[in-house]
């Protein structure tokens, strides 16, 4: 897949021509054009920015020239060169099980102009993503949303979950694992580099991660333009016994009326391995004059609620974040490990025809799965929609559970085989916005 280059892809007929039909232009923007400014202007009003200065453009102009931008434009208003729709999307590597990915569509800056809302102008350009994407042989869709009401109409459904943690560190007192390595601070210059390397270790084995890049570490690192609290941005990383650095944490001390009590906010914490994971967060939980850590996008139970004396306090606050859609069921199936064998024809329900169908999903003995199209659908044990296989997909939800909501139809006995099979070796997590 990574030899598929997505900015060379057609632009999707369809979308083309219901834009047209309503007097609205679909066009592809070009990172090093002329549209380039205009169209990060219209993001940047989407989601409720100020306007950007030369050195901020010139940051996300080096993140968005690999990525596939595509504008819709209204050419008979005032300023017909800034997009009244924008889209950026992108190929990555989605983790399925340790170890295993398969390829993912992912999309961004999805906006619309507040003058022209409820045009069908979103539903137009997600449409053409999805049918693009799928064409192109893509298993699988991914975003992450602001608001939970807009992409299931698409099929898209949460797949993985994370929780916002607040910890009260005067409460909690470490009791967890003591790390035999050592910490050191370590420069803002060179975070770029430290947090891509661990990153990337971290995230292949962990299902639903995505790699981070360049652009996402400057502004973690606080070295992207226009950040406030730039100079205020510490890190430090963690090395184990035999030197090797498994960690990193990028955090912010903020001020709150009580000297003694500051609020220590996470930028990032990515930990190779338990030891890496207990000496950061016990280093921010021990930090003096620190009265609260807040962290965001951490595991949906952390692991730091066991390693505290008090576990309430540690407050984790749950939200879905990572959002999937299958393209292709074989090719989405077949990406990940399972943990028990299983036979079954599931009745995929799919209103925009890209994984409709009834497919006969065996895993054998090993834990690799085989999925083929069948014609006889009377032999359906599963039926269940196309936002229902998203979310089942990395195991972070049981079939059993969705069985409940009617999302997916099936006798009790196939739900609890599915939950095994389904069962995932880690618990699904994204660990950034994207
Ligand atoms: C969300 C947004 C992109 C929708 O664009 P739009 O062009 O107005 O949407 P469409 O006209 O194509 O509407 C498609 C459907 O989505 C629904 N919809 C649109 N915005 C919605 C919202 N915020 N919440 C719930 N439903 C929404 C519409 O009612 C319509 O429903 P239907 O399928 O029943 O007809 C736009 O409101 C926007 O730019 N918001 C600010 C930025 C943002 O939040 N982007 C999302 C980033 S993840």
């Amino acid at each position: 897949m990574a030899s598929i280059d997505t900015l060379n892809l057609p632009l999707d007929e369809t979308s083309a021509a219901d834009l047209s039909a309503v007097g609205l232009e679909y066009a592809r923007v070009d990172a090093d054009g002329e549209g380039f400014r205009p169209f990060q202007r219209a993001v940047a009003r989407g989601f409720l920015g100020g306007e950007s200065t030369d050195d901020e453009a010139e940051n996300s102009r080096k993140t968005l020239r690999t990525r596939r931008l595509t504008g819709v434009f209204d050419r008979s208003g005032t300023e017909p060169e800034v997009p009244v729709g924008t889209i950026d999307s992108w190929a990555a590597p989605l983790t399925t099980s340790p170890g295993r990915t398969c390829d993912l569509w992912s999309i961004s800056a999805v906006t619309v102009a507040p003058t022209h809302r409820r045009r069908g102008i979103a539903r137009a350009m997600i449409g053409g993503e999805l049918r693009t994407a799928a064409a192109a042989g893509f298993a699988v869709a991914g975003l992450t949303v602001t608001e939970a009401t807009i992409y299931g109409r698409w099929g898209f459904s949460p797949a993985a979950w994370a929780s916002d943690v607040v910890i009260d560190a005067r409460r909690a007192r470490w009791t967890g694992p003591v790390a035999p390595g050592r910490l050191d601070f370590v420069p803002r210059a060179s975070l770029v580099e430290r947090l891509h390397a661990i990153h990337e270790r971290v995230r292949v084995q962990r299902p639903g991660s995505v790699p981070g890049w360049d652009g996402r570490w400057r502004g973690v690192a606080g070295i992207a333009p226009g950040d406030k609290e730039a100079e205020k941005v510490r890190a430090v990383a963690y090395r184990d016994a035999a030197g090797t650095e498994r960690g990193i944490l990028v955090y912010t001390i903020e001020e709150t009326a009580e000297f003694s009590a500051h609020d220590l906010n996470v930028r990032a914490l990515f930990a190779d391995g338990d030891e890496a994971y207990a000496a950061l967060w016990r280093f921010a939980i021990e930090h003096d004059l620190v009265g609260t850590v807040k962290a965001w996008l951490q595991a949906p139970v952390p692991p730091v609620q066991w390693m505290v004396s008090d576990r309430r306090a540690v407050t984790a606050t749950l939200t879905d974040h990572h959002w999937l859609r299958v393209l292709d069921v074989p090719g989405a199936l077949s990406s990940r490990e399972y943990s028990a064998p299983l036979d079954v024809v599931l009745r995929v329900d799919d209103p925009l025809g890209l994984a409709d169908g009834a497919w006969a999903l065996h895993i054998d003995a090993a834990g690799a799965a085989s999925v083929t199209a069948v014609d006889d659908e009377r032999a359906v044990d599963l039926e269940l929609t196309v936002g229902a296989l998203g979310s089942l997909l990395l195991g972070g939800v049981r079939a059993s559970e969705l069985g409940a909501t009617g999302l997916v139809r099936g006798d009790r006995q196939t739900l609890a085989a599915v939950d095994r099979a389904f069962a995932p070796a880690a618990t699904p997590l994204l660990d950034i916005w994207y």
